[in-house]
């Protein structure tokens, strides 16, 4: 047998790396330049509780979506923004526009896809 109830949930990837890991459970991984720094994140919004978070440079959206994570996790009324061109800049090259559209399927972001 091998249908849905029969498979075992993905176990969460800092769970692989760090069994003995007792902080936050961040939901969305994309094995990016943030994720070592996700759980960093995820203390810092919870010790400064900012009134307003502004992101220059989502691209993928890992650490904005971690930040955001935070501030849902601690109940804040943070306001969370993100800014991003979405096309890229001279230090990581260019992408196209499927990476920005993947962004606002997820998020009341004001960009037309
Ligand atoms: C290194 S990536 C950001 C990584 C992201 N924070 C993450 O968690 O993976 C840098 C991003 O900054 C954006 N960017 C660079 N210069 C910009 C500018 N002047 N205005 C808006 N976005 C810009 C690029 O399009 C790119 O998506």
């Amino acid at each position: 047998m091998d249908n849905e109830e029969t498979k075992a949930p993905l176990p969460d990837l800092v769970q692989l790396i760090t069994p003995n890991y007792t902080g936050p459970m961040i939901q969305r991984y994309f094995a990016g330049a943030w994720s070592m720094h996700l759980p960093f994140a995820w203390d810092l919004i919870k010790e400064f509780k900012p009134e307003v978070l502004v992101e220059l440079g989502v691209y993928r959206g890992e650490s904005y979506f971690g930040f955001c994570q935070s501030v849902a996790g601690h109940g804040l009324a943070t306001r969370c923004y993100g800014v991003d061109t979405w096309r890229g800049d001279i230090h990581m090259g260019s992408y196209g526009s499927e990476i920005g559209c993947s962004i606002t399927a997820d998020t009341p972001l004001s960009r037309n896809c």
